[in-house]
């Protein structure tokens, strides 16, 4: 079977160090591979559960779109593209919504964790807040993945989950309507770093701990120096085993590089210079696609451009599996199912 890699990237919020390191630069890397088809796609659509305001909605895909070019993504190597450019994912997440058990969406991990916040608050409805979209998003999500025959999916362990709901969906749509859909299987990829933010827990903007990809330099300097450590003094060893800088200069550093670093470590550097050295590595690693980010951001003409072309070569692909779809369902030609 052709091997088909899909991920998608939600458009909440500005990209940072950990949305690089655990997922942009694995994806782009792989890319250039070049033995399977590659579909990354802003995944906007998916945005609109937890964000109302249209401007954010707006430059959030901008500064998405943006940061995947600016690391050095090739459009042509790949279908990119914009979800909400693509009517037929919209229109396969209804015919999947109508042979989805809404059983199996009660166990979906977002909607329970909501449920269980509001039992917790001891609201009067469990469902307090939930909007069908929060409810039903791992249809949306089956749908993003199965239009393309995916087979494998790179996501965060927080996404399993929707995998398999994709392949439970697939293999229902299967059994009613005929073979159809290929099974996706998500990857999870234990060697990819797991960043630490500010404050010691994982990088994510629902902490308020996160570094941004492209921050000028003098707030990146200052996030730096914030982020947390001990109260160890200059020439005491330190660990470098259990350190957020240390973890973070790994991720960028090479082998020779992190060798020297761990010495330095057990030499017992100071907490100033380990952040300023941290610092001035990734500042120096940054300088140029941060420019490229902020040329990007400032042509949303040729962003949106490059986004419609991507669109339009993704469509090409899935209008004819659509038809398909549809002619198995029984939307097709009068007089064609007798
Ligand atoms: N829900 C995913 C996340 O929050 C993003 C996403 C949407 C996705 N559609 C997808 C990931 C399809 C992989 C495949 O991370």
């Amino acid at each position: 079977m052709h091997k088909t890699v899909l991920t998608g990237i939600t458009t909440t919020g500005t990209p940072h160090l950990g949305n690089y390191v655990g997922a942009i630069r694995p994806a782009i890397k792989s890319s250039e591979a070049r033995d399977a088809s590659y579909y990354f796609f802003l995944a906007d659509f998916h945005a609109l559960i937890k964000c109302h305001d249209p401007k954010t909605i707006n430059i959030s895909s901008m500064e998405v779109a943006s940061t995947w070019l600016a690391m050095g993504l090739d459009p042509d190597l790949v279908y990119f593209y914009r979800q909400s450019d693509i009517p037929e994912i919209t229109e396969l997440t209804w015919i999947l919504t109508c042979v989805t058990a809404k059983g199996l969406m009660n166990r979906a991990h977002a909607y329970k964790a909501a449920v269980d916040e509001n039992v917790e608050q001891k609201a009067k409805d469990p469902d307090k807040g939930v909007t069908m979209g929060l409810f039903s998003y791992p249809i949306l999500m089956a749908a993003d993945i199965l239009l393309f025959g995916s087979t494998h999916v790179p996501v965060g362990k927080d996404q399993i989950q929707h995998i398999e709901m994709a392949r439970d969906i697939a293999a229902r749509f299967n059994h009613f309507f005929g073979e159809s859909f290929c099974l996706p299987e998500a990857v999870v990829d234990e060697d990819t770093a797991v960043l630490r933010g500010l404050d010691g827990r994982k990088m994510s903007k629902s902490y308020g701990n996160i570094i941004p990809l492209f921050v000028p330099e003098k707030n990146l300097r200052k996030l730096i120096m914030k982020i947390k450590t001990n109260s160890l003094e200059p020439g005491e060893p330190k660990d470098y085993t259990d350190c957020t800088l240390f973890e973070i200069y790994s991720a960028f550093a090479n082998k020779n590089e992190i060798e020297t670093m761990k010495e330095k470590y057990k030499s017992g550097i100071s907490w100033g210079e380990a952040k300023q050295t941290l610092f001035e590595y990734l500042n120096e690693v940054l300088k140029k696609p941060r420019e490229e980010y902020l040329r990007l951001m400032d042509s949303p003409d040729h962003v949106e451009h490059i986004l419609k072309k991507g669109a339009e070569k993704t469509r090409e692909k899935c209008i004819p599996f659509m038809d398909s779809i549809r002619t198995k369902t029984g939307y097709c030609k009068l007089g064609t199912h007798r």
